[in-house]
């Protein structure tokens, strides 16, 4: 019975790309409708996997949320390299974050305690010892964490290797633009294109910060915010990269460097700025000082790309993955800040759904419909 459901996937991001591997490799049909697949946000990103270091206080549904999709990362990507003859670009070297200024360093406290409260101890360290583990820190360094379990992937990398999975699995790609979801009041009919009209059975929106305008459903549900990053190269003579991500607090303000095959990824600022995708002097300024700060040697560096791409946010921070309005029409998006980290258990989610499975409460679309129904 499976194999006769045809399912569209909207969007080929990281969402939509481990969607549609992952729900073809169980036997589905299923196509990809992106014109520019890989693109956006998913190849700006920094690519870490980090749910402890990106842990609020308030947020705890969703640090379980990024602690159950960081320990399914090793088997995932390993799964991912056999299906795509690739790498898929996990690396295990952990995360220590930085602080600088008396303000820096209680702010990390807060997070230790918070975290300890949790049941999640995380080591401090002096700003010598994070130096024994990372010796290209700078002497701005005065303190910090060690989070060993905070991995981090090359996310271009990984979307290579995504794309390549899903071919092999079967997945047709169609690059178009969709416009808009088709529905006849009671269930989903198909999708709108600026190339006519596709039908489908099911259609599944992964389009991101783009989501919210292609159904009356989920109007209103995400925002785009925006996030600017620098990518940089090493160059000869200059020091190493550091072996695991540094994130840091520099007077407040936060930064991470995320090493790349010969560089690394600094990102990112984070503002709310509508669909504007354009790269600001201020923000490159801001990140560089900052990275500076934390890795003098960067000044030796070449200076690769700029970028900004625009995270889907939700009202609560959290994703929205199952069904919601007319049926047939499923959403996995609004994964604002952990797109790359939660794709995993996203596709788990969306198969299970698939399968005639239900959704968890904290991550079911129509919570936010519930009060306009009764
Ligand atoms: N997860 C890192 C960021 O959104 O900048």
């Amino acid at each position: 019975m499976e194999l006769s459901v045809r399912v569209m996937v909207v969007g080929a991001g990281v969402i939509g790309l481990t969607c549609a591997w992952r729900v073809a490799a169980e036997g589905f049909d299923v196509t990809l409708v992106d014109p520019a697949p890989a693109s956006g946000s998913s190849w700006v990103a920094g690519g870490m996997l980090a749910p402890v270091t990106e842990a609020w206080p308030g947020e705890e549904t969703l640090l379980e949320l990024g602690l159950s999709a960081v320990a399914v990362w090793p088997s995932f990507a390993e799964e991912l390299t056999a299906a795509a003859d690739r790498p898929a670009g996990l690396r295990t070297e952990g995360t220590v974050v930085a602080a600088t200024g008396t303000g820096d360093r209680a702010e990390l406290d807060a997070l230790a305690e918070h975290l300890a409260r949790l049941g999640r101890t995380v080591q401090r360290l002096s700003g010598r010892e994070l130096r024994r583990l990372e010796p290209g820190l700078g002497p701005a360094v005065r303190g910090g964490l060690s989070v060993p379990g905070d991995l981090a992937v090359d996310n271009r990398a990984l979307l290579n290797a995504l794309q390549h999975a899903a071919r092999r699995a079967g997945v047709t790609f169609v690059g178009a633009t969709v416009r808009g979801v088709l529905d006849d009041g009671t269930r989903v009919t198909g999708v709108r294109t600026d190339q006519g009209e596709l039908r489908a059975e099911q259609v599944l929106v992964c389009a991101g910060a783009h989501s919210a305008g292609l159904h009356p459903a989920l109007a209103g549900l995400i925002r785009p915010v925006k996030g600017e990053i620098v990518r940089l190269g090493h160059r000869t003579g200059a020091l190493p990269p550091p072996a695991r991500t540094v994130r840091a607090l520099v007077d407040g303000r936060p930064v991470y460097l995320v090493p790349r095959d010969g560089g690394l990824v600094v990102g990112a600022t984070q503002y709310e700025a509508g669909f504007d995708t354009e790269v600001t002097v201020a923000g490159v300024r801001d990140l560089l000082r900052d990275a500076e700060r934390i890795l003098p040697g960067i000044a030796e560096y070449a200076l690769l790309e700029t970028a900004a791409g625009l995270r889907p946010g939700s009202p609560d921070n959290l994703p929205l993955i199952g069904p919601i309005g007319p049926e047939g029409l499923l959403v996995a998006t609004g994964h604002h800040r952990n797109g790359i980290l939660l794709a995993p258990v996203t596709a788990a989610a969306v198969l299970e759904v698939l399968r005639g499975g239900s959704v968890p409460a904290p991550t079911d679309p129509r919570r936010f419909r519930r009060s306009e129904c009764t």
